[in-house]
């Protein structure tokens, strides 16, 4: 016969108390972020050929595309501008020229959905010739110089209609010289940071490389990104963020970096703290689909709430729209 003490599962016997059990766990449509591509082509929409089922779309495409999905609660977007006819430099000219798919984007997405929360990716290595996240000089990164040029770029962005301006660049002191230029520009005080402070060096980037038509031409990321084994690397990064302000915080990738989310969670319990569950692993989920290793609801759902345990407030998934349709019938899930 089981003890007195023995006993746990007199806690989770029907399924309110295994609800109760689950309380910060729940998935709703303000736990995700939908990351888009737009391209500079507005005619143009193509499916990826690594990430199946996502397109990269020019502007006479968008509405239709988002219509459903923030018809379905869509409450935050992530947008990302591809260059395929504007020339690329060494200074990143398009990534906030007039012509630039971002810049062209907002307004737009603002006059059709006033209430969807828009962050934009600020970053250089989609508009860039040597396709790097910072400016190169004599084959490094100067630092210096990238951060006065992603502080423009992320202006811009705000001045067009972003909410949130989200550097993933990894440069030494992005945070600062962006909110400097907000301070500037007079909005500081309207415009959040989300911060990709402990983005790694991963392997699971390569369809999104793709898909923004950014690998790099020599060398690779390592010089910025973080080692995939480092820990308080990563917690020194969030702490200086911190300290230049940072309205939000992320870890990228997602699912192989929970114990990095936890850690941070728990040190920074006031700032909302994103995972980007990335193009490897979305193709990763995709192809174990197709394999009939599980249903794509079941799978991805397990993968979800083992994020929200870890302590992600908000998930950037290439899969919202299939959440948010199942949402439709039972919320939260
Ligand atoms: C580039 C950038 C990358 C991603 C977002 N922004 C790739 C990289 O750093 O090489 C990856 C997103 C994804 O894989 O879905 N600044
Ligand atoms: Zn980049």
């Amino acid at each position: 016969m089981s003890s007195i003490e023995s006993v746990i599962q007199s806690g989770y016997f029907n399924d309110t108390l295994r609800e109760w059990q689950c309380q910060n766990t729940y998935i709703t449509s303000s736990n995700l972020m939908y990351p888009i591509f737009i391209l500079d082509d507005e005619d143009i929409k193509e499916e990826i050929k690594s990430m199946p089922g996502i397109f990269r779309q020019g502007l006479k495409h968008l509405k239709a595309s988002l219509d459903p999905v923030v018809e379905s609660g869509l409450k935050s977007l992530l947008i990302f501008g591809v260059i395929n006819r504007l020339p690329k430099d060494e200074h990143g000219t398009h990534a906030d020229s007039p012509e630039n798919p971002v810049i062209q984007a907002l307004p737009l997405l603002k006059q059709w959905y006033p209430n969807l929360t828009i962050a934009c990716d600020v970053c250089l290595c989609s508009y860039t010739t040597y396709g790097h996240c910072g400016i190169i000089e004599n084959k490094y990164i100067d630092n210096e110089k990238s951060i006065k040029r992603l502080g423009e770029i992320a202006l811009s962005y705000a001045i067009a209609g972003a909410d949130i301006v989200a550097p993933s660049c990894m440069m030494d002191g992005t945070v600062k010289s962006i909110k400097q230029k907000l301070l500037e520009g007079g909005l500081l005080s309207r415009v959040a940071v989300l911060s990709y402070a402990a983005k790694y060096c991963s392997s699971f980037y390569g369809p999104f490389r793709d898909a923004a038509n950014c690998a790099p031409s020599f060398s690779n990321r390592a010089s910025y990104q973080l080692p995939v084994g480092s820990s308080s690397l990563a917690e020194r990064i969030v702490d200086r963020d911190v300290t230049e302000c940072c309205d939000m915080l992320m870890v990228k990738p997602a699912m192989m970096y929970l114990d990095i989310v936890s850690k941070i969670k728990n040190k920074y319990p006031n700032r909302p703290l994103f995972v980007y569950q990335v193009s490897g692993e979305y193709a990763m989920i995709h192809h174990a689909v197709q394999a009939g290793v599980y249903t794509l609801k079941n799978g991805l759902l397990e993968i979800l709430k083992s994020m929200r345990r870890a302590g992600a407030d908000v998930v950037v998934s290439y899969y919202t729209p299939e959440i948010l349709a199942w949402l439709k019938h039972s919320s939260p899930l």
